[in-house]
């Protein structure tokens, strides 16, 4: 097996090749001066197992190079190639919103499922879609952070309340909760726009002298978590910790984040970024070797 880390995933490739005793594959991806890509083989992958991996926020910078080494290792014999990206993007335009709209998690499922085997993903945003097998037609693994996310709350969180700000994320909320030992509360969300949202006001009479948890799976323009740490503020509970599956930040999110009275921003390392406290390299290595 060889392990082939695209720009921006070293770091979790070493920690997942370390945890598997593979190699990494050794390769050239780099743009020609007019924006094209250039993907260079520099390994033998004949007969091999070859595992690409390549988290997918801000995807379209990162399809085409994606593809080409992938179609590259099949040319050069590889026996299989996986996909392990930690985050899945466009998993949430995943119905036709308003009229004429692309349902990109479709079209961009067919897309990967023409240029690998197998992936392997990270709490894929299943909303609508409740199964991969839906949009994917390649065998798809969706492992799951709850335990991780629950064992970091545990040790570092006392007397936690865990707060879901929207009904979809009472699937991840629900499974933290329940491994932390902790209760739990789930708001209402309506998006009005990309940077506007509205949640409920949690009910948080019962919880006062406990510490608010805000989980979700993911953290864009961080509006979503920013409305809510609002809410818990002017109730008058303590700053809460706000914990991402995956860190996307888009713009000065974090920053806007913090700003708005986050005690502590937490994130898996599904994306690299400065607020990683949990790793899943773990994990991925053996869901690969399952
Ligand atoms: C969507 O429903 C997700 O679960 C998140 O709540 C959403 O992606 C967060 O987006 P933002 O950070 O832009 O509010």
């Amino acid at each position: 097996m060889k392990i082939f880390a695209l720009p921006g995933n070293t770091l979790l490739a070493r920690n997942i090749t370390r945890h598997l005793g593979a190699e990494l594959g050794a390769f050239t991806v780099r743009h020609f001066p007019d924006g094209e890509s250039y993907v260079r083989l520099l390994c033998d992958v004949e007969g091999q197992q070859a595992v690409v991996v390549c988290t997918l926020f801000q995807p379209d910078d990162k399809i085409l190079p994606l593809y080409y080494l992938s179609r590259l290792l099949k040319d050069s014999g590889a026996q299989s190639v996986t996909l392990v990206a930690p985050y899945l993007a466009y998993m949430r335009q995943d119905k036709v919103f308003n009229p004429g709209e692309a349902v990109t998690s479709e079209y961009f499922a067919a897309l990967l499922s023409s240029a690998v085997d197998r992936l392997i993903t990270i709490d894929p945003h299943l909303h609508r879609h409740v199964s991969m097998s839906e949009i994917y037609t390649i065998p798809c693994k969706a492992i799951h952070a709850a335990q991780l996310v629950s064992d970091w709350i545990r040790q570092n969180v006392v007397n936690p309340v865990l707060i879901g700000p929207d009904s979809e994320s009472e699937q991840w909320v629900s499974e933290v909760a329940a491994k932390a030992g902790a209760p739990f509360l789930i708001l209402e969300k309506v998006r009005h726009g990309d940077h506007d949202v509205d949640v409920s006001k949690p009910v948080v009479e019962p919880y006062s002298n406990h510490t608010p948890v805000l989980v979700d799976d993911i953290i864009s323009t961080a509006h979503t978590m920013i409305e809510t740490v609002g809410h818990l503020r002017v109730a008058g509970m303590a700053a809460p910790v706000c914990i991402g599956v995956h860190p996307v930040f888009a713009g000065n999110a974090y920053d806007d984040l913090v700003g708005a009275g986050a005690a502590e921003v937490v994130s898996c390392n599904t994306i690299q970024h400065s607020s990683n406290r949990i790793d899943v390299s773990e994990l991925l290595a053996t869901a690969i070797s399952e």
